[in-house]
């Protein structure tokens, strides 16, 4: 019987499923080196984002024939190795779309009613009204980085909520935007006009630091901004200084350049940044969805049969 190795939390449904074709380990608590160490036994390996797969690990995997990787982003996979090596990288690009949309939504609505600090504050026995007047986010501007899946369906929220819509994204047409409910502007643009930016882009070379120093400078001081797609998107020291320095309003964060977050400038700050720890494809039926989504992908190329690559 092949073997596969699980070495991140995924839904027991998943499990279950390559119980029916495999020997399954489920070892979500591996450190790289016992990962390094393990490989060689495996002929699939399933994980979310915690897992490194590195050249080097690939390089152990003797037997590696499947990738399975439980969400969207395959960044924590070296690619280019593993294609090397003829090992098959998968992925769910669709499970977890809705609840990573939900919480970006979710980030806007704590972030304007500072809902994270009243709560913390009433917890502690206080009883500030006053403190904690917000703003609505009706009739105002939100900017979409990445009209894709995700961004897609937080453009179909954002206008039930009465929301006007820009978006930035030069892979789609003005029609699909359009149908979307969002006028398609160029990135300037965008940072000029919005009330809220939010981030629906993978992390590219072109991606990286579209928020830095230079472009916080061209945004409204009321800004609010939230990125639940990747670290790395968001200059983390330059946001930190404009935040602290009062330059834009707000910032809901849930993914970072170094997970897990260790010492961050960030954590010092108050009302004006939400930090989350990776959590946008946290829902039941998220973590559902990509686990049977990837389970079946890994089920059936062990038995011999096609499955599509990331
Ligand atoms: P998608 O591929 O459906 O959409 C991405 C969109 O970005 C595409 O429309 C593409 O044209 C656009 N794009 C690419 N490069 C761009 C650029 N330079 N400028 C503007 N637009 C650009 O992907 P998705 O499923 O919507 O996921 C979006 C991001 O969210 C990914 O990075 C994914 O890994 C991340 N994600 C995070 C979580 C989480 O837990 N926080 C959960 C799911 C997905
Ligand atoms: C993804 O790319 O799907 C996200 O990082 C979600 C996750 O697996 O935590």
């Amino acid at each position: 019987m092949p073997k596969v190795l699980v070495s991140d939390a995924i839904d027991q449904v998943g499990v279950d499923i390559l119980s029916q074709v495999a020997q399954v380990s489920y070892e979500p608590e591996l450190s790289p080196a016992q990962l390094l160490e393990k490989i060689p036994e495996y002929d699939g390996l399933m994980i979310r984002s915690g897992t490194k797969v590195t050249a080097e690990v690939i390089q152990a995997a003797g037997r590696l024939r499947i990738i399975g990787r439980a969400g969207v982003g395959v960044d924590n996979v070296d690619i280019q190795a593993a294609t090397r090596k003829g090992i098959l990288v998968v992925n769910s690009p669709e499970g977890n779309t809705i609840a990573a949309a939900e919480h970006a939504i979710a980030l806007m609505m704590a972030l304007s009613r500072h809902i994270s600090e009243a709560n913390v504050s009433l917890k502690a026995g206080k009883w500030k009204r006053s403190q904690f007047i917000g703003v609505e986010v009706y009739k105002k501007t939100i900017g979409i980085v990445g009209l894709g899946r995700i961004g897609s369906h937080v453009a179909r929220v954002a206008r039930a909520l009465g929301m006007q819509i820009v978006a930035y994204d030069p892979y789609i047409s003005a029609e699909r935007a359009q149908q979307l409910g969002a006028r398609l502007v160029d990135l300037e643009q965008l940072f000029h006009e919005a009330d809220y930016i939010t981030l629906h882009v993978p992390r590219t070379p072109e991606t990286t630091h579209l928020i830095n120093e230079r472009t916080l400078g061209l945004m409204k001081p009321s800004v609010r901004i939230i990125n639940c797609a990747r670290g790395g998107l968001i200059d983390e020291q330059a946001i930190y200084s404009a935040l602290k320095e009062g330059r834009i309003a707000g910032a809901a964060l849930d993914v970072f350049e170094n997970e897990p977050l260790g010492e961050s400038d960030l954590r010092s700050l108050g009302r004006e940044v939400i930090l989350t720890p990776h959590l946008g494809a946290s829902t039941e039926e998220a973590q559902t969805n990509v686990a049977i989504d990837v389970a079946e992908q890994i089920r059936d190329v062990l038995l011999g049969l096609p499955a599509r690559s990331a």
